[in-house]
């Protein structure tokens, strides 16, 4: 392909990320109008990138070079220029592993507005960054989302988690498609701001501070899982479906009564065979789920299984328990202690690291609960 040509693909590809973005802003980062306006801006995103081994988009002063070709100017392209210096971007580059959803987080991000959200991150084949002006390549390595990162808080992961969980759950309540873009955005949030505390795991202190935070069950279990993830040497496409897999495990249970989930007394044989369901019905929904990773199908069937064999839905002999489904049930059997539940207040972490220790090896899987443990230890004082 021509570089004329790589031309027209990328002001076709600007053309519908502006559309897309604004019309994320305009109703909602679900609305069916991004999804397509994003699928259109994908498919010319491909175009371009069979052509070249990467796109680059880099902003000199007022200007978008495409690969080191100057993008002739339109009223799209001005409007893009303008989200790059709103977001403080000045470069963008795609790899061509980029997949459609990575491109729809992208859309989201840049639709919010500044402030209420974290800012505007790299992805595992999206990469944001700044311009070295003195030899006029891009430095992959310093990208602005590392700098930005610094501006992550807890609080702003929570509220994006809110908002998002808030579609999400709407949804699954009426067995409907939802989009993957907000979840995959917590998760890269999650993911940045471990990074940027270069593994002293503060995130976690806070998480210890349950009563400064109101993060749900799911967001607890993704950070949990992250930390572990990361501990034994997960990293890139694989830690972001383990984070995944971990804020979606639950979505079964919103399939299940909630005079059930909530029930304060002892339940009767048939409620808990309905709880039970939550972890086969959660697997089906998932599973035909456009952008949802086989991982969080598994784990959502999988995450009540334990170590010894017990536990549930039943499988057939020899069934082999995924790792991330044994990560995601150390993450949640913590919080689950952790946390109030509607039959007892929460537990002291004394208290919760203790029963870890009864359930290692039977429960839980010994290695990852020693390993689950030895993180926690060295994010608590007491
Ligand atoms: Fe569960
Ligand atoms: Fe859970």
């Amino acid at each position: 392909m021509s570089e004329k040509n790589i031309s027209t693909e990328i002001q076709n590809f600007v053309r519908y990320v502006v559309s897309a973005v604004a019309s994320a802003s305009l109703y909602s980062p679900e609305h069916r109008q991004v999804h397509r306006l994003g699928g259109e801006a994908f498919a010319f995103l491909q175009a371009a990138l069979a052509a070249e081994e990467e796109i680059v988009l880099l902003l000199i002063e007022d200007e978008l070079v495409c690969n080191k070709t100057p993008l002739d100017g339109s009223l799209y392209l001005r409007k893009f220029i303008k989200i790059f210096h709103e977001k403080g971007i000045e470069h963008l580059k795609f790899l061509p592993q980029v997949e459609l959803e990575e491109l729809r987080s992208l859309i989201v991000s840049l639709s919010r507005q500044s402030g209420n959200v974290p800012g505007v991150c790299s992805s595992a084949h999206i990469h944001l960054g700044r311009l070295d002006i003195s030899n006029d390549t891009v430095e992959a390595g310093k990208s602005v989302a590392e700098e930005k990162k610094a501006n992550l808080s807890f609080e702003e992961i929570s509220r994006l988690e809110k908002e998002v969980f808030a579609e999400v759950y709407e949804c699954a309540k009426e067995n409907k498609t939802f989009g993957m873009a907000g979840i995959n955005e917590i998760v890269s949030a999650s993911i940045h701001a471990f990074e940027k505390m270069a593994g002293s795991l503060r995130l976690l202190d806070k998480l210890l501070a349950l009563d400064e935070y109101t993060f749900t069950h799911s967001t607890n279990v993704c950070i949990l899982n992250l930390a572990q993830a990361k501990s034994i040497g997960i990293e890139g496409r694989l830690l972001h479906d383990v984070g995944i897999a971990a804020l979606l495990h639950d979505i079964g249970k919103l399939s299940v009564a909630e005079e059930i989930l909530l029930k304060p007394g002892a339940l009767s044989s048939e409620e808990l065979e309905m709880i039970h369901q939550h972890t086969v019905r959660g697997a089906h929904y998932l599973l035909d789920m456009p952008g949802v990773p086989k991982l969080a199908v598994v784990c959502s069937f999988e995450h009540h299984m334990k170590y010894d064999g017990t536990g549930y839905p039943e499988v057939s002999m020899g069934w082999s328990q995924n790792l991330c489904s044994q990560i995601t049930a150390v993450s949640d059997y913590f919080d689950a202690l952790r946390t109030n539940r509607s039959y007892r207040g929460a537990l002291e972490y004394s208290t919760v690291a203790a029963m870890l220790v009864e359930a290692s090896g039977t429960f839980l899987h010994p290695l990852l609960t020693r390993n689950f443990l030895y993180i926690l230890g060295r994010n608590t004082v007491n």
